[in-house]
């Protein structure tokens, strides 16, 4: 979500008169968009805010230092106070006030604004994209469900849904000017509704899926409590929707879900993985995993194993659970210690990557459909791209025959964990 607000960011400063370079070394100023989920993000911010003002701002007292994003929202005033360095605040529903911030920072001024909206969509701003095949498209924004432990409800305020004939619109132009995969992009996409018809996500996704079989559609990211049936079937029915779910869990332990806020059991989430499992053939499914959330018991712990054993998931972020100041999860006790959090975050690690590898084995001698995207970073003779499932894969490309934006099948040979390593045995 933040790449393609940095693309938001990036359209609306040009628009305005500024341009976009390629170090900090030869801008005016550096923005930082920021993320405020766990507290190892803000700090990597606050360590290159002090680099940033040391290399640049040491020597040249204009040069503009700005904090966007959540960091800003939560820190509000309180980042300019604590941090002399830095001129400008901006939260993420203030991006088009920034030519006029930026404007009177340059004029000595620091600048703060961080008011949440609970209309702004920044529906009719064309993201400045990068080259490349794939678009983000983010098609709603804020989080409604007040997850306990999270603090996004907080920066990036209540839900709203860009409408969907624009969103339409904006990918049918996406792929006219040679793009092959679009992401659609929310906190919570299962609860997107278009205002105007009251369209539902299995809607828009299967308008979007019909403006061309070969555009590849992704989604991110699903709260379990609201993955709809028509959904599940929409994604079975569009060969060009990806089958890849990314369905956070985030827990094993019905008790720690509930204190969670996370409003589903253990028993829900199974069910909703069977009927996956059963409707779409071959889908991946992938998930968020909190270790260590406050009470969490070694029981619970186990409980979480135990799910990622049942389920199997083809890959997951695992994180440490990192207190936010102002959740509900922020007023218990930060009870269970660093290293026991840190020893359960490794178990999991290590037990679901021995599921990803053996999931990975069962695809050797599999043909995949994968779009070719770049050359691979280890080998120049080597690319890279993805299958459907969203695995990565690698193939020999000597002759540079394999254009990025062509879909190619790949018989697979070889796998670890994280990667399939395969031959084309046909251009399409
Ligand atoms: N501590 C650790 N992980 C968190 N996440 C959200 N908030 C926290 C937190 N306070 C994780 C969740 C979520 C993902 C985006 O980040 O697993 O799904
Ligand atoms: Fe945070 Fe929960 Fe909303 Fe996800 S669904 S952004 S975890 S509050």
């Amino acid at each position: 979500m933040n790449f393609n607000d940095t693309e938001i960011v990036a359209s609306i400063m040009k628009n305005s008169g500024w341009e976009i370079v390629a170090t900090p070394e030869e801008a005016t100023a550096v923005l930082l968009n920021t993320c405020s989920v766990r507290e190892n993000a803000e700090s990597r911010v606050i360590r290159r805010l002090k680099q940033y003002n040391h290399k640049f701002k040491k020597l040249n007292k204009r040069y503009i230092i700005g904090i966007i994003g959540c960091m800003a929202e939560r820190f509000n005033q309180h980042l300019v106070d604590l941090e002399n360095s830095v001129n400008v605040v901006i939260g993420p529903d203030e991006y088009r006030r920034m030519p006029a911030l930026l404007d009177q920072a340059l004029s000595g001024n620091k600048a703060v604004a961080v008011e949440l909206s609970t209309v702004e969509t920044y529906d009719d701003i064309i993201p400045l994209r990068t080259e490349g095949i794939s678009a983000w498209l983010s098609i709603m924004r804020g989080c409604n469900n007040f997850c306990s432990y999270c603090v996004v409800p907080y920066t990036r305020g209540r839900e709203r849904s860009r409408p969907m004939q624009s969103l339409i619109e904006e990918t049918r132009q996406l792929f006219h000017k040679g793009f092959r995969e679009v992401t659609l992009l929310g906190q919570n996409v299962n609860s997107y509704k278009d205002e105007e018809t009251g369209s539902t996500f299995d809607i828009l996704i299967s308008k979007i899926a019909e403006i061309s079989p070969l555009l590849r559609v992704r989604f991110t990211t699903s709260h379990p409590r609201d993955m709809s049936d028509k959904l599940i079937q929409a994604i079975a029915q569009y060969p060009n929707i990806c089958k890849h779910i990314h369905l956070p869990v985030q827990s094993g332990s019905n008790r720690i879900l509930k204190k969670m806020n996370r409003r589903y059991t253990v028993e829900h989430y199974l069910s909703i993985i069977d009927k996956i499992k059963s409707t779409i053939p071959n889908s991946a499914i992938t998930t968020d995993i909190i270790a260590g959330y406050p009470s969490e018991t070694e029981e619970d712990h186990q409980q979480t194993l135990e799910l990622l054993k049942q389920v199997r998931f083809s890959g997951a972020f695992m994180f440490k659970y990192s207190p936010r100041e102002g959740t509900r999860a922020f007023d218990e006790p930060d009870d269970v210690p660093e290293e026991t959090k840190i020893r359960r975050l490794n178990e999991i690690i290590n037990l679901q990557n021995s599921i990803s590898k053996e999931l990975n084995q069962l695809e050797k001698g599999r043909v995949l459909e994968v779009l070719v995207e770049a050359p691979s970073k280890k080998k120049q003779q080597e690319w890279m791209g993805r299958s459907s499932s969203n695995k990565v894969v690698i193939f020999p490309n000597p002759q540079g025959i394999y254009k990025t934006g062509d879909y190619v099948d790949v018989l697979i040979k070889k796998s670890t964990s994280a990667t399939l390593f395969g031959e084309v045995v046909e251009k399409k």
